[in-house]
């Protein structure tokens, strides 16, 4: 099999975080900050990634401003040819920091955002957050630089999605994503808290199309979540097909979320080279194409659209990653989807944040 060229690279630089969202999707176990990969480690990782065919880079984390030579890693990647975005909580941006970040190179930055008003979004954030956001996005849009909010959407702020898009046109956002929250890592701790009822979804669905209709505000990105319409998602593009995550420590990933699949050996950039990690290892090719693919996908005539959809929820809801998506509603295990979603009069659970030592 051919193996295309990967155009995305992941970098997570580290995966200390002021916030402690119930929704995060890092892995449980987080990597501490004295197994970083160093900003050299950084440099070789970009040189290595732009020869492979990467063109963009999102450096993420975590809390990428946590790292003092976050200047000198955006600057790597730049000299590489690689285009980078910083994706950031927002605290600790500051408009010189901020300059710095833009001198070394940066090209974009995403800025997430848990709520529409700051007793939502503190509350979702585990701290008092709101403020430290509404400052950095003054200071992304008085820089010269393109400017997207992220917002995970789940029970506790789907039906705000109406004033969400309203404050991020006020704040002088290009983009707004809104992504469903997914179950990796932490988050699926809190399922039974986040996911959102079948009527919220309809709804904020509506206010989305609705805003969209209208127009004159930033670009919407609206991330359908798979767990309704018996629809698998293409997640990733495909295993190994379009993008790679390299982690802290320099663990690479098909997928951010892969570290659960316990079965998988990942490789590491200190002991490998990106090209062999990419082609040759076992663990990028364990799903990659459709060749892996047990029946319903394997004469599914859907199998080249969704790649029979996320191999992460296949394995963290049947513990076999090679199994098909329970999203998909011809899976055998679609059941397993389909009793997770609440009744509309169910209470949410409480939430359980994520601890940062
Ligand atoms: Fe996709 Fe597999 Fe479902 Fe077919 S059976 S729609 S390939 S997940
Ligand atoms: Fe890992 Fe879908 S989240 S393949």
């Amino acid at each position: 099999m051919t193996v295309p060229a990967p155009w995305a690279l992941l970098a997570e630089v580290t995966h200390r975080c002021p916030l402690h969202c119930p929704y995060c999707s890092n892995p449980l176990e987080l990597v501490r900050e004295d197994a970083e990969l160093g900003g050299d480690e950084w440099a070789r990782v970009f040189i290595e990634a732009a020869d492979l065919g990467v063109v963009q880079a999102h450096v993420s984390g975590g809390e990428p401003l946590l790292r003092p030579d976050l200047d000198a890693i955006v600057a790597a990647a730049h000299r590489a040819g690689v285009h980078t975005q910083l994706v950031t909580s927002g605290l600790g941006l500051s408009g010189p920091r901020l300059a710095r970040l833009l001198d070394a190179g940066l090209d974009a930055v995403q800025l997430s955002l848990q709520d529409a008003r700051r007793e939502g979004s503190d509350l979702i954030a585990g701290r008092r957050s709101y403020a430290a956001k509404e400052r950095a996005a003054q200071v992304i849009r008085s820089a010269d630089v393109p400017f997207g909010l992220n917002v995970v959407l789940h029970r506790r702020n789907l039906d705000s999605v109406a004033e969400i898009i309203d404050l991020g046109t006020r704040w002088g956002a290009d983009r707004i994503e809104l992504a469903n929250v997914q179950f990796h890592g932490w988050a699926l701790r809190n399922r039974a808290a986040l996911l959102p009822t079948r009527d919220q979804l309809t709804r904020a669905r509506a206010a989305v199309a609705d805003a969209a209709r209208r127009g004159g505000g930033p670009e919407l990105t609206w991330v359908m979540p798979d767990h309704y319409e018996g629809v698998p998602k293409p997640c990733m593009g495909g295993w190994g097909a379009r993008s790679l995550t390299v982690g802290p420590d320099g663990t690479a990933l098909p997928c951010p979320a892969a570290y659960a699949i316990a079965d998988l050996d990942f490789p590491n950039v200190r002991e490998r080279p990106l090209a062999w990690i990419w082609t040759d290892s076992p663990a990028f090719n364990a799903y990659r194409g459709t060749g892996w693919m047990n029946e319903p996908c394997r004469t599914c005539p859907r199998r080249d659209a969704d790649f029979g959809g996320c191999r992460c929820q296949a394995y963290a809801l049947t513990g076999d990653a090679a199994r098909t998506d329970p999203a998909c509603s011809l899976s055998p295990d679609h059941h397993l989807i389909r009793t997770l979603i609440p009744a509309p009069d169910t209470p949410p659970e409480p939430l359980t944040y994520r601890p940062h030592p």
